[in-house]
């Protein structure tokens, strides 16, 4: 089993279709149609991911997260929401949720979603581990990082930006290590790091390969372009080849819909892709 799930939403028919859906690909879900039941559910069990709606006739989405933040301060949290206004979305956001879904709910988001919020779960609940990539000369500079940062407001973002330049990415044990320099606490530092996409947990690849998964680009076949990437590259999202050559991660929108489907690669972006011309993509990086 890859993870326990649980999703509430007041609507049937999206509870069975995430059921459906994350349960072909190997997790266990739960699910509930309130939030005061949810809320009995997270009593009694543990779970790796929450996936809830934040629009709720009896309790909204938000007030339910704070009151299972009062409880499970470290659940992983993902909202789903037809309505994403920006209100909403910073509300959810100083909540420490790590992803939202735009409703309807895109299958690949969702799996795509799921897999990178139970990742990062249970790579924080590893026992603690040096990584190799972070060395006590990059301890020293984010020090020096932290210390011109620490006090000012707003600070966590740029030195998450400078870290992450020092280090190549943003593993545990760094976000760690900031928290303890800026007296926050870890779970805000995850909560950043997971919901932005211009940071990573995990080491990129010589050339990063960023798919579409935006509404535009989905419509256009950026599925099978995702597909054949895997099948090409032999990796899935989130991973680096093992000759550290490509890393894949997706995104859910570039910012440049008019040319969907659109893959980005390092800094170069290419749209309009056939998704049967993948392949060729990839070899011109090679
Ligand atoms: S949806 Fe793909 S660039 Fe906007």
């Amino acid at each position: 089993m890859k993870g326990n799930v649980l999703v509430v939403d007041d609507e049937q028919i999206v509870l069975r279709s995430c059921e459906r859906i994350l349960s072909a690909e190997g997790y266990y879900v739960e699910t509930s149609l309130s939030a005061r039941n949810a809320l009995e559910l997270l009593k009694e069990n543990v779970y790796d991911l929450l996936i809830t709606d934040i629009k709720m006739p009896e309790m909204g989405g938000l007030d339910f997260i704070r009151q299972v933040r009062a409880k499970n301060p470290d659940i992983n949290v993902i909202i789903m929401t037809g309505y994403p206004s920006q209100e909403n979305i910073r509300e959810a956001l100083s909540l420490r949720i790590v992803d939202y879904l735009p409703k309807p709910l895109s299958p690949v988001v969702l799996v795509e979603a799921t897999k990178k919020a139970v990742d990062i779960s249970k790579k924080h609940a590893a026992p603690d581990q040096e990584d190799e990539d972070y060395t006590k000369e990059a301890a020293a500079k984010l020090d020096d990082i932290i210390v011109d940062y620490r006090g000012r407001p707003g600070s966590l973002i740029p030195v998450l930006q400078e870290a992450q330049g020092v280090v190549g990415y943003l593993p545990p044990v760094v976000q760690r290590h900031i928290a303890r320099g800026l007296n926050i606490s870890v779970s805000e530092v995850h909560g950043v790091v997971s919901f932005y996409s211009f940071f990573t947990m995990k080491p990129r690849g010589k050339h990063n390969i960023r798919i579409c998964l935006g509404t535009a680009c989905y419509v256009k076949r950026a599925e099978e372009i995702v597909e054949k990437l895997k099948e090409v590259l032999k990796i899935d999202i989130g991973e680096v080849t093992p000759d550290k050559e490509f890393s894949l991660e997706s995104v859910r929108c570039l910012g440049a819909c008019g040319l969907a489907p659109v893959v980005v690669v390092g800094e170069n972006t290419h749209g309009s892709i056939d998704p049967v011309k993948t392949g060729e993509l990839v070899d011109q990086y090679r």
